[in-house]
């Protein structure tokens, strides 16, 4: 057995999975065999979302059975509407996100059961309920009434109402679906994983979740959306973006939403994400977001050859949608929560405990003396 650290589990090939594939050599992204370009152009957010948890995209019949079940499943319970209203008006939302899978998990009936059927239903519930949570955390955070779903509206739409109590025009729609089915998936990364492990204890999907919640809020993670959009308000404007790139470089900070440990020559799904938010930016007669974006990104290619990763340009493209900038990883969320489950699903049908070893550098062995030696 080789004694060489991997920090990060850097290059470290640790399981095999069917979901999604992630190819940096010619910086390629597919689900299930589909090119996630492709699926952007030619599919709604449900359709993908299918994909991912079922293996196949569905025909008319077999989407609008799921539509239904996603719809008939979004009501949260009173307990938990309650539970929201009460929670710190300051927390951060991803913390509220955490809280209220959790909270799901004691509600559910079939939490303990862990068979491929009922970890369909639950991923189901999850993936319909969450929405919504996040949505009255939006507004009851704000001293504003909470507003129920809408089974007539998309996926979508329905969360653009729940929060604003309207539906935008169909370009912004469409470019917030385009970002959900971005987000779904993307292999092995930090939450996907840390749902991989939990769920290899033979843990459930709730407690799956909760932690991979946990670990997307990071800002080397998810929470980058955040971030980026807090760089750009702290430019303000396009003129100062070039010297206060510079001097980041130069005192060696870290510059959100740039970098990524698989793709080293830019993140596969970031051009499609650039083209939608540009799309918004215009309907919304914005130019000076864009153009801050433009001149960092430049920057940071001619002076550090890092690319953008796809929290660049959605953490601003969900501002001009008008959220909170903290709510940007709360929906991150809620799209990735296929991608989890699918993982859940395909660790516990091929199950083997994860549990790496590690290397002591600690104190040798020593004698343990009495209290009154010590
Ligand atoms: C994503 C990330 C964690 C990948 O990290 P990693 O694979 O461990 O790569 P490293 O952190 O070792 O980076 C390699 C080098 O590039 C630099 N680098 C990487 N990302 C950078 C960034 N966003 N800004 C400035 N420098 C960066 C590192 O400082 C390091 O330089 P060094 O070799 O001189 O020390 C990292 O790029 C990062 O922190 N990015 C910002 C957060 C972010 O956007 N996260 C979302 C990811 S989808």
């Amino acid at each position: 057995m080789s004694d060489e650290i991997k920090k990060g589990l850097l290059g470290i090939v640790v399981d095999e999975t069917t979901i999604s594939q992630v190819m940096p050599d010619i910086n390629a992204l597919t689900y299930r065999g589909y090119a996630v370009q492709d699926l952007c152009e030619t599919c709604k957010f449900e359709e993908v979302a299918y994909l991912v948890l079922k293996g196949d995209l569905p025909n008319s019949i077999q989407l609008n059975k799921f539509k239904k079940e996603e719809r008939e499943n979004r009501n949260i319970t009173i307990n938990l509407r309650e539970i929201i209203k009460h929670m710190p008006k300051r927390s951060h939302p991803m913390d509220v996100v955490r809280t209220v899978v959790s909270v799901m998990g004691l509600e559910d009936k079939e939490t303990s059961d862990n068979s491929p059927e009922a970890n369909m239903r639950k991923a189901m519930r999850i993936f319909a309920k969450t929405p919504t949570a996040i949505a009255a955390f939006f507004r009851a955070r704000k001293g504003k009434k909470v507003i129920p779903p809408k089974k007539e509206l998309s996926f979508s739409e329905n969360f653009f109402y729940m929060c604003f109590g309207k539906v935008p025009r169909k370009e912004i729609v469409k470019a917030f679906d385009v970002s959900l089915i971005l987000y779904a998936e993307h292999s092995f990364n930090v939450s996907t994983f840390t749902a991989r492990t939990i769920t290899s204890s033979l843990s459930d999907i709730h407690g799956a979740i909760t932690g991979a919640v946990a670990s997307l809020k990071g800002p080397l993670h998810g929470g980058a959306n955040e971030e980026v959009m807090h760089m750009l308000k702290k430019i303000k404007k396009p003129e100062n973006a070039k010297k206060w790139i510079l001097d980041a470089l130069k005192k060696k900070k870290l510059i959100m939403g740039f970098g990524h440990r698989v793709y080293s020559k830019g993140d596969s799904r970031v051009p499609t994400m650039k083209k939608y938010y540009l799309k918004v930016a215009e309907i919304l007669k914005e130019k000076k977001l864009p153009k801050m974006s433009q001149i960092i990104e430049t920057i940071m290619i001619e002076k550090k050859n890092i690319h953008p990763n796809l929290d660049y340009p959605s953490g601003p493209t969900y501002h001009l949608m008008k959220f909170d900038t903290d709510f940007f990883t709360p929906i991150f969320v809620m799209a990735r929560i296929t991608g989890w489950s699918a993982h859940i699903m395909e660790q516990h049908a091929s199950n083997k405990l994860i549990r790496p070893l590690s290397k002591y550098s600690g104190e040798k062995h020593r004698k343990v003396m009495l209290l009154n030696q010590r």
